[in-house]
């Protein structure tokens, strides 16, 4: 359980209420801020199953929804919701759907609520239960805002949602799992952003167009980053800088030497499960490649 050390820590929320009419623009002054209400007022620190209710301050919230560039389609949850402010937000100034899961009770009832005095009741569901119970599958973007342990906890359950799934985090990273970027706000107000990469480990034989085989890629992945080696036309160089981007896979390729790297060329592609096509740049020329998993490692993600 937390500590006053820790909410201190966490910082004091800055419980700016106000509400202003929607514009088609977007922007912060469409935040909503409400807390509580007539029927019940929550106290900032009040103890929660592994986390206490501490809001999302406004700005960060607002760095946070933009971080996941949040599409019409997307369907965004909340782990831990408290009042609702973040799934209230995301669906009154994207127009999506977005749904919250928060153990406490009262602050289910209030963020249900909230929501219907936002206006945006039908875009969005308020579920009583456990993070760590509750199936949250069907998110294509996930906030958090729980503890380091709570976040490595639900680590494993993250990586293995859909490849391309946008994550943020209020204050706590994801230990060994970088992040993909860094919100910063200030010196102590901080969040991170990370989309779930597919899995691409293992050896992959790549054909051209008329589907000859021209080489093969030897991938090994930690979490977005991806190294290992490519082949071809019979020669071998080393990936010296691979990414995944959720299905997207970019890197370039060449060779270390001892004066520093000297890259050959590039590739940008997309992996689905055990296919995955794109483009190799070398020089001027341009190759399209389609490439077909051999040997798999389901590692990379762990
Ligand atoms: C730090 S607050 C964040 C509230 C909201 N997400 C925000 O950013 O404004 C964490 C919330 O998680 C809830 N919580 C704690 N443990 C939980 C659990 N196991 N399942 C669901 N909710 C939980 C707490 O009641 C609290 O409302």
């Amino acid at each position: 359980m937390i500590t006053a050390g820790l909410l201190a820590w966490l910082g004091a929320p800055r419980l700016i209420a106000w509400r202003s009419a929607p514009d088609s623009e977007g922007g912060t002054d469409q935040i909503q801020a409400i807390h509580g209400d007539d029927l019940y007022q929550p106290s900032v620190g009040q103890d929660g199953k592994n986390v206490i209710w501490v809001p999302t301050q406004d700005d960060l919230m607002q760095a946070m929804l933009e971080a996941l560039n949040i599409q019409p389609d997307d369907i965004l949850y909340d782990l831990g919701s408290g009042d609702g402010k973040i799934v209230i937000n995301a669906a009154q100034q994207y127009n999506i759907n977005a749904v919250g899961i928060e153990y406490d009770p009262q602050l289910v009832e209030l963020a249900k609520r909230n929501a219907a005095r936002a206006g945006v009741e039908d875009q969005t569901t308020f579920v009583r239960g456990d993070i760590f119970q509750e199936d949250f599958s069907n998110a294509s973007a996930v906030a958090l805002y729980l503890l380091p342990e709570l976040n490595l906890k639900l680590k494993p359950t993250i990586l293995s949602m859909r490849p391309g799934t946008r994550v943020v985090s209020n204050t706590f990273d994801m230990g060994t799992w970088p992040a993909d970027t860094t919100i910063e706000l200030d010196r102590s107000t901080r969040a991170y952003y990370w989309v779930v990469p597919a899995r691409v480990q293992g050896r992959w034989q790549l054909e051209d167009s008329t589907n000859n085989t021209v080489g093969e890629l030897d991938l090994r992945q930690e979490f977005q980053l991806v190294g290992g080696e490519v082949v071809i036309n019979g020669e071998v160089f080393t990936i010296l800088s691979g990414r995944m981007e959720g299905e997207a896979i970019t890197f370039t390729y060449g060779h270390r030497t001892a004066n520093g790297d000297r890259s050959h060329g590039s590739f940008q592609g997309t992996v689905r499960a055990d296919r995955l096509q794109g483009t190799l740049n070398k020089q001027a020329k341009q190759q399209q490649l389609t490439g077909r998993l051999r040997a798999s490692q389901r590692q990379g993600l762990t």
